[in-house]
């Protein structure tokens, strides 16, 4: 876990154009998401192409420890015999999420509504994150927890005994909110309702059905409403997980930013939830295009083809849109600092409450590298400097978040001085082969002594 790991400095320099194929891994909310619903079920599900990074390892690890049986069959191929909607049995050691809030929110869902007790924690990172978001609704359902001040890990939740049902309406845009919810309805008796103003990722609703659930979903004045049939006996199912669109995201940007490149990245998951980032490059002047359109295990896939983009000018990204790439903010700024103009992105606080503030992070970083950024509590704005007139020569703090990581080593591909990452171990919550991946495409990316 990244805590815990010593710290992996990297420098990326300037380098010639990146050519080829970005093979990148399996989706990680969809991977979080198998493992889970896998242990949810009596009987085995099977998963091609799980992401094996540090956040859905972890995942896989609790798992185990409530019960289920795990099993790694080599090349992304897993499955999971689980114990059954209820059927979690308490774990007798901590469960330790690492870096992942979508692990450890979706897990606290998951026990909430079984009566085990269970203490949570996470490395500095996840530590200082909000929990009260997922603590507070599954009260409702009857569950108690005992955490941190400001409702921070450690923190123990005691599942209810007697659960009831929930109607709730989740007062942020936060798909990890709703999923900890439907998870714990699959426990509780009788109809669970969300409401989200906004919609989020709907992964957990697809893949609730697709495991046998009962689970509508309606467009209304008040927003989508999802309900929920609880008790459940779920279904095994055989899961080919999409590839990230969020991970895509950084072989994209860096194709449009280094002169000549021509990168493809296949079989990338394009649920419209998740495609937000594919859409603004394109208004921004983004020759991508999406190659053999086609639907995988209930999600649109296609084939995405990124090259140079001489010609990128700056936007302003609609709030409602910010749901639908919110972990692609930060690499957004990397390309928003290589196009002419402004950059704006309002609705957006979000990113204050990830695995850093990334909104700090970012602009501290872009401004060190002679970038100019403004910001708000929920918007910020960069002023582009164009191909060519990024200045770069900085080290840049990823603290302990993979994308700012990846992000500022995207801009080090295209800036005039090198950009040295302070940490780039993080890197493994998500996408472990990032390194050599970039590099096959001819990136220049080097570890360095700390
Ligand atoms: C995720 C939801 C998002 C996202 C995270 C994955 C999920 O978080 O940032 O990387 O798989 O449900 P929020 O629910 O906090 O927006």
């Amino acid at each position: 876990m990244s805590s815990h790991a010593t710290p992996i400095p990297m420098m990326s320099s300037a380098c010639g154009p990146l050519q080829g194929q970005a093979h990148v891994p399996g989706d990680k909310s969809i991977s979080h998401r198998s493992l889970i619903l896998g242990a949810m079920c009596i009987g085995e599900t099977r998963i091609t192409g799980l992401l094996e990074g540090d956040d859905v390892l972890d995942t896989a690890k609790a798992m185990r420890a409530f019960g289920a049986e795990v099993t790694d069959h080599g090349g992304g191929q897993w499955s999971v015999r689980g114990v059954g909607v209820g059927g979690f049995a308490e774990p007798d050691q901590v469960i330790d999420c690492g870096n992942s809030g979508t692990g450890v929110r979706l897990i606290m869902g998951a026990m909430a509504t079984t009566p085990i007790t269970v203490t949570f924690t996470g490395d500095a990172s996840l530590n200082g994150r909000p929990m009260g978001r997922v603590t507070d609704p599954l009260a409702l359902f009857g569950t108690r927890s005992v955490g941190r001040a400001g409702g921070r890990l450690p923190m123990t939740l005691v599942g209810a005994a007697d659960p009831v049902p929930v109607r709730y309406v989740v007062p942020v845009p936060s798909a990890q909110v709703k999923s900890a919810v439907l998870l714990a309805g699959l426990n509780a008796p009788g109809q669970t309702v969300v409401i989200e103003k906004e919609a989020t990722r709907d992964h957990t609703e697809r893949m609730l059905q697709g495991f046998g659930a009962t689970l509508t979903v309606e467009d209304t004045d008040e927003g989508r409403v999802i309900t929920l049939t609880g008790q459940p006996e779920l279904q095994p199912q055989d899961i080919v997980v999409p590839r990230d669109p969020s991970s895509a995201a950084f072989p994209v940007c860096a194709a449009l930013i280094v002169p000549g490149s021509d990168v493809l990245v296949p079989n990338i998951g394009l649920n419209p939830t998740r495609a937000g980032l594919f859409t603004t490059l394109q208004e921004m002047g983004a020759d991508l295009t999406f190659e053999n359109l086609r639907s995988e295990g209930g999600e649109p896939v296609a084939d995405l083809r990124a090259r140079y983009s001489p010609d990128l000018r700056g936007i302003t990204v609609p709030a409602e849109r910010a749901a639908s790439m919110i972990d692609e903010y930060p690499v957004l700024s990397v390309v928003a600092a290589f196009a002419q103009g402004l950059t704006d992105r309002p609705g957006v606080k979000e990113l204050r409450v990830k695995e850093s503030d990334r909104i700090d992070a970012m602009a501290q970083g872009l401004r060190a590298a002679g970038v100019t950024v403004d910001e708000g509590p929920d918007w910020w704005r960069v002023t582009g400097l164009g191909h060519g007139h990024v200045p770069g020569g900085v080290t840049v703090a990823s603290r302990l978040d993979h994308r700012i990581a990846m992000a500022f080593l995207v801009m080090g591909m295209a800036a005039q001085n090198p950009v040295t990452v302070d940490d780039a171990a993080p890197i493994t919550t998500s996408f472990p082969i990032f390194e050599p991946l970039m590099n096959d495409l001819g990136a220049q990316i080097a570890r360095i002594s700390a």
